[in-house]
Parts: structure tokens; sequence; C-alpha cells
């Protein structure tokens, strides 16, 4: 019998960052992860994602721990592990644009403490906004990754994204990702896409869904068969419902095949054995909501992130305007249309659903709008793919001129600024950019971390300090 040529799968771990952001609000802390990561480095992933997206903010503002200091600890842990890091282009981990000097410093500080892949997006797929992080990234020797982010509508044909993958290419970027943040990706569908990619790109293609909508591990099914070479999976008791696939569950379908990964479902088990508790105590605290593990075939049907849909209820109930809901869900694609049909992933979809709701509730659409909202028409979070409706647009910024050139051409540089105005708390290089990014979280941090050194007669860096 002729040897099947071996293609094996790669995977992304997704554990420590996406699925717990998807399912616990963000809130593992670094004390819960280091007992396991031993374990986790001896499986063979491809890499580790476990800094960036959410993680930074929840950090300094719930958990008062520093975000570098996570890195670093994890980086001494995993020994032959790449790790890989979430990073929202001009927007960093934040949710304004930042001056060039910010972006390249966040790259390089990110790889100087231990990062290899950086995953990289913008909200409206503009790869002006990735530009500058890009090249910073292979100027520090790293891996960079740029992600689309998928979504629905006229403007996104195949061609689309075949054009798109082109440029990514020719942009210098070391690998592709699909980023269906809302689940969106069927999987004829992503069959059809990956084959499309593979005939512009020679890039690796790496697939990124989320569970919400049911199909995802079928999707990674026929997108591997159709050629995609890396997809991201969470270990199974952070698995399913807004997470990702379970790692387990696709390790074991391509067993045996040319995609088989290899890797030792025994040692996967104990991994499993470990967060399981974890699971269960945020079941029984509420910190993991049950809804959240079911399917959710409205994302399918009004196409938002499982987040964003929290994310309105929330809103709502706020208002005390709980029945408005299903009339929201239907104004958010007729914002997402003014608004230039951009994909909804932090931060359009807060933008747009936010607007949805002001609409709504105002009884008149764009009637009050919010700062956000203002800026998107003006061009400053950068270019949709289609234009913005004129009339919205001239309701909403009058005879202002919005701009097009590329958004943080306009942004002087900052860095020395925030240096100024952190000075009195900086403990490391590395503060300057907490602060860049929530100066208001980070001083609050600041000065709780002195507090408990102060606390301890400076003994506390030796007790906070880690075995790993
Ligand atoms: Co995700």
């Amino acid at each position: 019998m002729a040897e099947i040529e071996k293609k094996p799968v790669k995977i992304v771990e997704t554990v420590l960052r996406d699925a717990h952001q998807s399912l616990l609000a963000t809130r593992m802390t670094t004390e819960q992860m280091l007992p396991i990561v031993d374990k986790m480095d001896r499986v063979g992933y491809h890499a580790v994602e476990c800094w960036g997206g959410a993680t930074f903010d929840a950090c300094l503002r719930f958990l008062k721990e520093d975000p570098w200091d996570r890195l670093r600890k994890l980086r001494a842990g995993f020994k032959n592990t790449k790790l890989q890091m979430l990073f929202r282009g001009q927007n960093i981990l934040g949710y304004n644009h930042y001056a060039d000097d910010v972006v390249e410093y966040f790259v390089q500080k990110s790889i100087a403490n231990g990062i290899d892949i950086i995953r990289i997006f913008d909200c409206l797929n503009d790869l002006r906004n990735l530009q500058t992080s890009v090249k910073a990234a292979k100027k520090e020797k790293g891996h960079a990754q740029i992600a689309l982010c998928y979504t629905l509508g006229d403007a996104y044909t195949l061609d689309y994204w075949k054009e798109i993958a082109k440029r990514i290419e020719d942009m210098g970027a070391d690998s592709i990702c699909i980023k269906d943040m809302a689940g969106l990706l069927t999987p004829y569908r992503a069959e059809e896409l990956v084959r499309a990619l593979k005939e512009s790109t020679q890039l690796p293609i790496d697939l990124h869904t989320h569970y919400t909508s049911g199909v995802a591990s079928m999707t990674y099914l026929k997108a591997v068969e159709a050629g995609c070479d890396i997809i991201d999976t969470a270990m199974s008791p952070l698995a399913l419902g807004t997470s990702q696939p379970a790692t387990e569950v696709m390790v074991e379908t391509f067993r045996g095949t040319k995609y088989d990964t290899g890797y030792d479902q025994n040692l996967l088990a104990e991994i499993a054995d470990y967060f399981r508790p974890i699971r269960e105590k945020a079941l029984e605290t509420g910190l993991l909501n049950p809804k959240v593990l079911g399917v959710n075939i409205k994302t399918l049907q009004y196409q938002v992130p499982g987040g964003m849909l929290s994310n309105l209820v929330s809103q709502l109930k706020e208002a005390g305007a709980e029945d408005k809901y299903y009339q929201v869900l239907e104004e958010v694609p007729r914002v997402r249309k003014d608004f230039g049909e951009p994909p909804l992933v932090t931060p359009s979809s807060q933008i747009v659903g936010t607007q949805a709701v002001l609409n709504v509730l105002s009884g008149e659409r764009y009637k009050m709008v919010t700062k956000e909202s203002k800026k998107i028409l003006m061009g400053e979070f950068g270019q949709t793919v289609k234009p913005f409706n004129p009339e919205v647009q001239k309701k909403v910024i009058g005879d202002e001129k919005p701009i097009t050139c590329r958004p943080a051409d306009l942004i002087a540089p900052e860095l020395p600024k925030f240096e100024k105005a952190c000075a009195q708390w900086k403990q490391q290089d590395e503060d300057v950019l907490s602060y860049a990014l929530f100066p208001k979280v980070a001083e609050e941090f600041f000065k709780y971390r002195e507090a408990q050194q102060t606390k301890v007669d400076g003994t506390m860096a030796k007790d906070k300090s880690y075995p790993v």
C-alpha cells in the first residue's frame, strides 16, 4: 500500500486566552495557569495563545495583576512551545488609535517578554492600520500573522477575500488567519473560502472560529480537508459555547488520517482534569453562565458575535428597556450598513451595537450619537469596505471634512507624554505601555502595587514569585 502523504494539522491552544475570555469574562488568573504549564508544554501544540485580547485590560482592572509579569512567567514555563498573542493593530489592546511610536514599542516589549507569534487584526480589515505593527513584529524577529475578520455582506465576496489575502502576502506577513469571531463560517463555506485563499496565497492559513452557532468543529473538518494548515481549539472543559471547538475532539477526529496531530490523548486528558474544577467552580459562582454554553442560532440569523448579544442585553437592562431587544437586533444590520458594512468585532461591534441601542431608545435614528459613531463616520478608524450612507454621515458630522488617510498619520508621537504622566509610578519600562492603553486603570493598579509592597516591607516580590 502506498504511504499516505502526511500533513498533520497544527493546533493553537486557546485555553489561556480566548477560551476564558469567551466563557469566564477573562478572569482566569496567572496562579490558575501556572501549575498546568509544564504538561501543556509537552503536548506539541503549534502555539499556545495566552496573551493580548482582553487579558491585558482584565489583569490590570479586575485581577490586580501585572500583565507583563504574567507573560514573563508563562514564558519561563513554556520552554518548547511558541506563545501567541492577539493584537488589535493600531488599537494595540485598547479601543482607540495610538501613535506609531506606542505601537512599535508595544510590539517590541511583547516580543522581548516572550511572545513568538503576534496575531494582528483591524476591526475594519483596513490593512493600513496593520502596517506599523507588522513592520515592528518583523523588525523584532517575531512571526507576524494577519487576521482577517470574517463577516458576511454584499461586499464580502470570494474575490474580496482572495484580493486582500494577496495584499497581506505582499505586506510581508508570515501567515494569515481567518478570524471568525461570530461563528458565521459554516462548513461548506469554509471549504470554499480556504480553497480560494490557497489559490491566491502561499502563506499558511489558520482558521479561528467560535462554537456559538454549533457548526464550528464541522467547519474545521471541511477547512482542513480543503488545505487549512492551522486550527484554534480549547481544552474541553473550556470549549464549546461561545468558545472554540474542543482540542481533544479535533485531535481524535484526525487520528489515523494524513492530518493526524500525533498528540498524546492521555496527556490531554490530564490537562483536561486540571481545568475541569475551574469550570465547575465558575458554574457554581455564576462566572460561567450555562446560557453561553448552548447553541445560539441567533448569531447566524443576526450575524452578530455572541459577546455582542450579551452586551446588548445588559445595555437594555440598564435602560429598563429589555422589551426592545428584537427591535435593537433588527437595527444592528441597518446601522452596520450605514457605517460601510464593517465586520462586527472589538471595537466596531461596540460602536455599532451602542448606536443601534440609541437609535431605538431615542425613537429617532441618529438623534443621539456616540463620540465613536462620529469618529467612524469621520474616517478616523480607517476605511470601510463599502461607502458610508451619505445622509447619515451628513446628519452626524455636519460640515466637518472626513479624513481619508491612514488615521495614525495624523497622530503625533505619544510616548514622551505618557512617560511623563506615569513617571511617579514607574517600576519597569513596560509600565508606560500599561499606562498608555488604560491610564486610569493602570494608575489604580500602580497605587495598589505600591501599597502591597509597603505593606510587606518590600518582601512582596519574593512572596509573589512562583516556582516555574
Ligand atoms: Co476569538
